[in-house]
């Protein structure tokens, strides 16, 4: 292919055998130009081929924009690192569904009417009780989501601007409510109702660490540190359960249904699940004096081993995410004196793999994942509840992608080809003459 002249082309020319297919290039306000292919099939029936997507730009947007070379990210154009600093969880939604920071009138109601729609429906509590005790609260998060469809029929109407932003409210507004219930319920305890008068991120401490016989007094350190944890988690860009919140939507699924679907795909350990799986992995080396067994063991091909937090499909410099995740972590190990030696493994790992040449070669760094589980651990979450934390902060994220696929007039459903290797025709033979 050849990018016709210029230093800024319009097109861009496929050479297939001694056939020259000319496509538009369009250019963003950052980051790579697309070649669009949209004709290719039609033109020269012949589908391009990229199955885990490195090299294909699957919708344009304006919401998040990150340069993995460079390690940047960028909510609206504003640096994650200023937002996670400066702002709050519910501002950085703001800022994600509106595309600008609110003032602070918009923000006072902002947070009004996401407070008014904290409680999920009463009869909800009763399909808790249909998940055993040992159900992982990914599991719960999962079946709860897909459900509020079931309980909130006046936002499902996705043609309906007005019900789309009602069910954006309630997704961000739930979420915290029900993953708390998700941990109370595995745990045994009772629920905890939201109390309104706290911030977002205290009333979901509160709902998941109070319990009935004494006053929980909400520590302000872990508060702040679990607003800037969520911020951190908002968004990513097209990640895999963003993919698959647009996939989903593009069907015209309701809005419960999508973010369900991307709960279900974040579980996994090479995305979401990755913190829980790295929390495994640190406690599993133990000390850090054997850090370099497991730094062999991750450079071995034959070796199925990973070192998780660490690599990315994107970041091919240091997170940063997790820079200001590890500051955080430092800070409450500090708040809550809780033992650090997981942290000292997980900094001399760090120190080990980034001098290492194969993680250099390779541009593997420490990403989210690495550092939050030693810090939401510390907070008193199991690890079992780690993805679940960051499942209830992409929902801004999630939510945010699905408003801008499901408002664009261009939208039509995905449908991906493939590349068929399977048998070609034959004949059905009966089975008395089989084999
Ligand atoms: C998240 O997309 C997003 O934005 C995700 C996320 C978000 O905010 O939504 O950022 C959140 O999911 C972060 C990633 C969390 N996952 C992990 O920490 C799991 C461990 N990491 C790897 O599984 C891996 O790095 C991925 C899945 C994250 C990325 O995989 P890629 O881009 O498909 O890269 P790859 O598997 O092709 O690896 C490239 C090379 C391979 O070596 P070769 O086959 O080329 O010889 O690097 C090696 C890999 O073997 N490699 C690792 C490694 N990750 C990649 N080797 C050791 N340890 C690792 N962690």
């Amino acid at each position: 292919m050849n990018a016709d002249s210029g230093t800024n082309p319009k097109t861009g020319t496929l050479t297939i055998g001694n056939e020259h297919h000319s496509f538009p290039i369009h250019h963003g306000t950052s980051g790579p130009d697309v070649l669009d292919i949209g004709k290719l099939y039609g033109k020269a029936g012949i589908f391009t081929y990229d199955p885990g997507f490195t090299s294909t730009a699957s919708c344009e947007s304006k919401i998040t924009y990150v340069d993995g070379d460079e390690g940047v990210l960028l909510y609206r154009g504003y640096p994650i690192e200023h937002l996670a600093e400066r702002g709050d969880f519910l501002e950085t939604s703001y800022l994600l569904l509106y595309g600008d920071l609110p003032t602070a009138a918009e923000k006072k109601d902002f947070d009004f009417r996401i407070t008014r729609h904290t409680m999920i429906h009463e009869q909800m509590v009763r399909f808790y009780q249909g998940f055993r005790r040992d159900a992982h609260p990914m599991a719960v998060m999962v079946g709860c989501v897909g459900a509020l469809s079931a309980f909130y029929h006046d936002s499902i109407d996705i043609s309906d601007p007005h019900q789309r932003m009602v069910a954006s409210m309630r997704m961000i507004a739930k979420m915290p409510t029900i993953a708390a219930m998700a941990y109370k319920y595995t745990s045994g305890q009772p629920f905890v109702y939201p109390k309104n008068d706290l911030g977002y991120s205290a009333n979901f401490l509160r709902m998941c660490f109070a319990v009935p016989f004494e006053e929980y007094q909400v520590d302000p350190v872990l508060a702040r540190a679990m607003d800037r944890i969520f911020i951190l988690h908002a968004d990513n860009e097209q990640g895999a359960s963003s993919s698959t919140v647009r996939l989903a939507g593009s069907s015209g699924a309701n809005p419960f249904a999508c973010i369900a679907a991307g709960i279900a795909c974040l579980w996994g350990p090479a995305h979401g699940g990755a913190n829980e799986a790295a929390l495994q992995m640190l406690s599993g080396i133990g000390t850090p004096e054997r850090v370099p067994d497991f730094i062999r063991r991750a450079k071995d091909p034959d070796d199925s081993f990973r070192l998780m937090g660490f690599g990315h499909r994107v970041y091919k410099n240091y997170d940063p995410r997790a820079r200001v995740m590890r500051d955080i972590c430092h800070e409450v190990l500090a708040d809550t004196g809780a033992d650090d030696t997981l942290l000292q493994v997980a900094m001399e790992l760090e120190r080990v793999a980034l001098h290492d040449e194969y993680f250099i070669e390779k541009k593997l760094y420490p990403n989210l994942d690495f550092y939050s589980g030693i810090t939401l651990n510390a907070m008193g979450f199991p690890p079992s509840m780690f993805t679940a934390v960051f499942a209830l902060a992409r929902t801004a994220g999630w939510i945010a992608q699905w408003m801008e696929m499901i408002s664009d007039p261009s939208q039509k459903i995905g449908r991906p080809r493939q590349l068929y290797t399977g048998s070609t025709r034959r004949d059905y033979v009966d089975i008395k003459r089989r084999g």
